[in-house]
């Protein structure tokens, strides 16, 4: 399992510089902030982790980051050079979790497998990662009185749901255990009643947010928006026009975006007012085809194209919209259109085409 060290510096010099102490301090967190509240964020160099570091330690906060980088990535978080500690591990490890949890008030738990594909292809690993994760950050958590916990859960857990938009009253849903997409649901139901239960008696306040489809730059590549971007560029050699689009499902398939900023504006607000064992969908009320994200996507190439239905996902659903009633209570109101904000994400995947994940 991972390596484990606590040091307060920027990620890309403690990766390299795993069980150094460069605040010198001898407790490596020389140099913070020591304002706000202390908190824990696992998952702290993926997508959806960094951007909540930076808002937090933007905000004032002391954030600590445990990630073991498999998905993520430190340099996501060089900005933040000397504002953060940085546990570099395995949630699966309980020695790991359980330094990490140290002297913290809040655990943001967001260190899971995620990106569909790996859902098909490791459902045994994305469960020993949802499992493990959650039962260590729960046992140390309690161990060390940690008082508040949020958990990020999915809109997988509905899976079809039966009413659109869905509410977070909808029941949760696991089809098919035999279908091995369901791995990744079936981990996120187990995180949220584990949590839930647990929150009971142990946490003064523990929260669940389910993200309903969050895009943004440099969100890895193993979602839809970055594949269209990545499929249109290989086929813009093709000679007329329109250009044949391969698409999984008939392309009235349809899911709502919320644009990162946005999200992590409906994150704050309900760490900060969200109510103990609250259930939190975050996203937007705007539900698109999935056809028209691919045409947002070829505009940006300046070329028509035809969509070609494929087969469907296997267990994949065919609408999702979240009812955000609830968070819209605590002040919610997502400021960016998919038409405002996602050229400018099409545009980031183009010029970064060229860059292997590590490179960026
Ligand atoms: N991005 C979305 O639209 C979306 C939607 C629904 C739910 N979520 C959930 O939000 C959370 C963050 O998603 P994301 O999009 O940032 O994904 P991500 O893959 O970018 O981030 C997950 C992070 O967890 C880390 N991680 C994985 N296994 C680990 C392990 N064994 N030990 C330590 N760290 C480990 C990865 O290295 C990565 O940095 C996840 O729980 C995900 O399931 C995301």
């Amino acid at each position: 399992m991972g390596v484990e060290t606590i040091v307060a510096c920027g990620a890309g010099r403690a990766a390299s510089n795993a069980g150094a102490d460069p605040g010198g301090d001898g407790d490596g967190r020389q140099g913070l902030d020591v304002s706000g509240r202390m908190y824990l964020v696992t998952g702290g160099t993926g997508f959806l982790g960094s951007a909540l570091v930076k808002r937090l330690v933007g905000e004032g906060h002391r954030v600590r980051v445990l990630d073991d980088n498999s998905r993520g990535r430190a340099s996501r978080l060089r900005d933040l050079e000397g504002r953060f500690e940085y546990v570099e591990g395995d949630i699966r490890d309980p020695a790991v979790v359980e330094r990490a949890c140290e002297g913290i008030e809040i655990v943001c738990h967001l260190a899971f497998i995620n990106g569909t594909e790996f859902f098909y292809t490791k459902p045994d690993f994305v469960l020993d990662v949802a499992l493990k994760g959650i039962t260590n950050v729960l046992e140390s958590s309690i161990r060390h009185r940690v008082p508040e916990l949020l958990v990020m859960s999915s809109s997988e857990v509905y899976q079809t749901p039966p009413v659109v938009p869905t509410d977070e009253s909808v029941a949760l849903s696991i089809p098919d255990p035999l279908n091995p997409r369901y791995s990744y649901a079936a981990g996120k139901i187990i995180s949220e009643i584990v949590a839930l239960n647990y929150g009971r008696d142990h946490f003064k306040r523990v929260t669940i947010v389910r993200p309903h489809n969050v895009y943004g730059l440099d969100m890895g590549r193993e979602h839809v928006i970055p594949q269209f971007v990545a499929r249109l560029k290989a086929l813009q050699q093709h000679p007329t026009d329109p250009i044949p689009f391969p698409i999984q499902g008939t392309g009235r398939q349809t899911r709502s975006f919320v644009f990162v900023d946005d999200f992590i504006d409906g994150v704050m607000l309900v760490l900060e007012r969200g109510e103990h064992r609250g259930i939190y969908h975050v996203g937007t009320l705007e539900e698109v085809p999935i056809e028209a994200v691919a045409a947002i996507v070829a505009e940006h190439f300046g070329r028509p194209i035809k969509i070609v239905p494929g087969p469907p996902a296997d267990g994949g659903a065919n609408r999702r919209c979240p009812d955000i009633t609830k968070m819209m209570k605590l002040g919610f109101q997502p400021k960016f259109s998919l038409r405002e904000a996602l050229p400018g994400v099409v545009r980031w995947y183009d010029e970064h085409a060229h860059l292997a994940p590590a490179q960026l």
